[in-house]
């Protein structure tokens, strides 16, 4: 493809080839493309085609299916991806359909593959044509659930398992688009006068929370966010903010972040206790923690920065014990679906109990690091029991100075920890559970 001027349709294909077949994360995938347009708007309409065919991914498949005579396969698959795309916008977006076509016919040459214009413009009519009769063909019951609620079997089947009465919900709100959240930095500004700077700035939020988190009504440009550049906000999600009030840091207090990086809850830890005696931020990724560092600077902030294994301490700890942990734990990620559709196509079914052995390694690694009568923060941006009640379940069990700490009323030693599912009060889903760690 030229870099003259790209076909927004063709990128997206590209960027969905990537993902879905080569396993690359959005993440990876998604910025490469876009840095070869120029303008803000085809850079975000590129992110929503992505975004929006990942989350329906099965449903128009299952339209596909339906459509193309011959599987398009080897070198064809990004003409799949972009019929996709195609049909997405049919579905979807309110882009007009004569131009979501033309724009999609005119992308098969620049996906070097001008022999296909007419196969995609005929795909694209028939489906147009023929649209009412197929998304009957889909809400029958001869349709598996999965592709209904365009989730993979396998994740499906475990959010039925443990949300009989949910699952659902569970589903529909991970294929929903998640608000932006700000966390006014309360170091610099109160949540509520950061709230009226929004209003002057005709940002229009909702009221902050009490825990500080203001939803904005729709996402901006961090840029035109008051104060953003001088570290008065950040973005961050409604339900990861709950960790910094949980962790309740005094002043004087020796407190580690486990696996800190990007380091939003280091910096939001920082932020509402100016004076701990040590800040401790670790991570296993050496270029993740470019991120903590440029977040730290951003606000002002400080904290020592380790690259360090928390599985295995012994490497980067000095030997003092801390006065409180947060082991934001690597998980799944299932709670956040919604900001990340990819997830949906990357996970593997048996990547859950991998990551339930790794997180039970650095919990008892981590334990061993806190002083006693101190306290450890467990967190997950997870909805799924193996990753959290079900795994500090476990821990209690085994660990005899471990008690658990209730947090609001909402959990209990059957059930341990507050699970928060996804679009509940608009956040993501989030799990937390408060340890301490008893008096010898
Ligand atoms: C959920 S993210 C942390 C998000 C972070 N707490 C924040 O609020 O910005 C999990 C992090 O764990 C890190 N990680 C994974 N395995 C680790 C290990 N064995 N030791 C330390 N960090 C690890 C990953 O690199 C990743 O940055």
């Amino acid at each position: 493809m030229t870099t003259a001027n790209p076909n927004i349709r063709a990128l997206a294909a590209q960027v969905l080839f990537q993902v879905v077949d080569k396993g690359q994360s959005l993440t990876q995938a998604l910025p490469p493309q876009q840095s070869r347009l120029q303008d803000g708007r085809d850079k975000a309409l590129l992110q929503q085609l992505c975004y929006g065919v990942l989350r329906q991914l099965p449903t128009l498949e299952f339209f596909l299916n339906q459509l193309l005579e011959k599987k398009l396969t080897g070198k064809l698959r990004t003409v799949h991806f972009l019929l996709m795309v195609g049909v997405y916008q049919l579905i979807a977006s309110r882009i007009p359909a004569h131009a979501a076509v033309a724009e999609t016919v005119a992308a098969a040459v620049k996906l070097k593959q001008p022999r296909l214009k007419g196969l995609v413009n005929a795909i694209l009519r028939n489906f147009q044509r023929q649209q009412q009769a197929l998304e009957t063909a889909l809400a029958s019951n001869e349709t598996a659930d999965a592709i209904k609620h365009d989730h993979p079997g396998w994740l499906l089947n475990r959010l039925k398992r443990a949300y009989p009465d949910q699952w659902q919900q569970i589903a529909r709100a991970n294929n929903q688009a998640a608000p932006m959240w700000l966390r006014p930095n309360q170091a610099k500004v109160a949540p509520q006068a950061y709230q009226q700077l929004l209003l002057d700035a005709e940002i229009p939020c909702q009221p902050a929370q009490p825990h500080g988190a203001i939803c904005l009504d729709s996402a901006v440009d961090v840029q035109k966010l008051p104060g953003f550049s001088d570290g008065l906000v950040s973005v961050q999600d409604g339900a990861p903010q709950f960790a910094a009030s949980l962790m309740a840091g005094q002043a004087g207090e020796q407190i580690l972040d486990a696996c800190a990086a990007p380091g939003g809850k280091t910096a939001h830890i920082a932020e509402m206790v100016p004076d701990l005696k040590q800040l401790v931020a670790v991570d296993i990724e050496e270029s993740r923690l470019k991120r903590v560092h440029e977040n730290l600077a951003r606000l002002s902030l400080n904290a020592t920065v380790i690259c360090g294994d928390a599985a295995n301490p012994d490497a980067w700890w000095s030997g003092d014990q801390f006065d409180r942990i947060l082991l934001d734990a690597p998980c799944s990620a299932t709670g956040v679906i919604r900001r990340h559709p990819d997830i949906k196509w990357l996970r593997r079914n048996d990547d859950i109990a991998k990551l339930a052995t790794l997180q039970a390694e650095i919990l008892s690694a981590m334990w061993k690091l806190l002083k006693p009568g101190g306290t450890l923060l467990y967190a997950t941006c997870s909805i799924l029991p193996e990753e959290n009640s079900e795994q500090v379940k476990r821990f209690l069990h085994t660990q005899a100075d471990a008690e658990l700490l209730n947090i609001n009323d909402r959990d209990n030693v059957d059930t341990p920890g507050w699970q928060i599912l996804p679009g509940e009060q608009q956040m993501d889903g989030f799990y937390y559970a408060l340890l301490r760690k008893q008096l010898n």
